[in-house]
């Protein structure tokens, strides 16, 4: 048995999630949940730094994206889930950590000029330069020690590790640094094969979707532009068609035969996407069937909430209160 550590990991409630997320994260943490103590934010505060004119979403998006964990496989009772807003010690922990940071080196943060360049920022909020620092809090509260991200998030755990590191230096050790944990997984391409699947750029398949929009997408999924005739040899490594086929497919041998067979040119787009969309609609079925059972359970949904809020927040009230004392902000004198 490896070593048992504590995770956190989450997302922005920006709206439900596709597939390249499952592929990306939600399948390593069905393992993760399983082996290790395991914490899934829900990062709404987060959510308002790029955007708090959408504050109005948030709920709902959390709700769309608790629907998502669950009806992929999250367990609630092995793992905690837990909307970030909720936990009032970690904007707390934010503040205190602000002050290890200084504005040229949260200026430095390379997502910081990407989110502003695809959002078209152009003076970037003292909440968006402080999106890691939150972040930070988010990991430290609860002392997580491994934080699964993509690679976009790398340098934020390094500003994470640089706080704790600093602040256990200057009074003494009580945070882990934590290690990031790199996802693998290439990001998947969105049905455009232009793009990484984004839902900014509609090119999504979602978790959510339906039988008929997955089959609608597929239809008219990119395929190979040099394969114009049936009988033309094709480039299944870049086709997003033969892409998500590897990707969602158990049948590897099926998977081999088809990359050959595109390759030689006698299996056609329209043929293959039929089988692609059968096969989406079979790894979608179960994941459907699970939502509409916990859909109608709203009860369960907030006891679900409730619960995993409840724990982290215990564990956030002793952190903020070792943080305090350990600052001597607090002490055991009168006052
Ligand atoms: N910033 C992450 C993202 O946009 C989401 C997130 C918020 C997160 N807090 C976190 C991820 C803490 C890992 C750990 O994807």
């Amino acid at each position: 048995m490896r070593e048992k550590r504590v995770i956190l990991t989450g997302d922005r409630p920006t709206g439900k999630l596709h597939i390249g997320h499952y592929l990306g994260s939600l399948l390593n943490r069905l393992q993760f949940q399983k082996e290790h103590t395991s914490y899934f934010i829900i990062a709404d505060l987060h959510m308002l730094t790029t955007s708090p004119e959408m504050s109005k979403e948030v709920a709902k998006n959390c709700e769309a994206i608790l629907l998502d964990y669950l009806s992929v496989g999250i367990d609630p009772e092995k793992a905690r889930i837990f909307r970030q807003s909720r936990i009032t010690e970690i904007p707390y922990l934010a503040c205190i950590f602000s002050n290890f940071v200084t504005v040229p080196r949260a200026s430095r943060i390379p997502s910081l000029k990407d989110m502003m360049q695809s959002l078209h920022i152009t003076h970037p909020s003292m909440g968006l330069l402080s999106y890691p620092i939150l972040q930070s809090a988010d990991i430290l509260i609860v002392k997580a020690d491994l934080v699964p991200v993509g690679k976009d998030q790398k340098s934020h755990i390094e500003l994470t590790r640089e706080i704790a590191r600093e602040f256990n230096t200057l009074y003494k050790p009580i945070f882990p640094e934590p290690e990031p944990l790199i996802g693998e997984v290439e990001t998947l391409v969105g049905i455009d094969g232009k793009n990484k699947m984004s839902k900014s750029l509609g090119n999504c398949i979602y978790l959510s979707d339906s039988e008929k929009e997955v089959n609608d997408k597929v239809k008219v999924m990119f395929t190979d532009p040099e394969k114009v005739h049936v009988d033309d040899p094709g480039h299944p490594e870049t086709c997003p068609v033969f892409i998500y086929h590897k990707a969602f497919s158990q049948d590897h041998a099926r998977v081999e035969e088809a990359r050959i067979d595109c390759k030689k040119g006698t299996l056609g787009c329209g043929t293959h996407k039929e089988e692609l969309a059968q096969i989406l609609n079979t790894f979608l079925n179960p994941i459907r069937e699970k939502r509409r059972v916990l859909e109608n359970q709203k009860e369960s949904l907030r006891d679900i909430l409730r619960i995993g809020e409840e724990e982290v927040k215990k564990k956030a009230v002793q952190t903020l209160d070792e943080t305090l004392t350990t600052m001597k902000i607090k002490t055991r004198g009168i006052i």
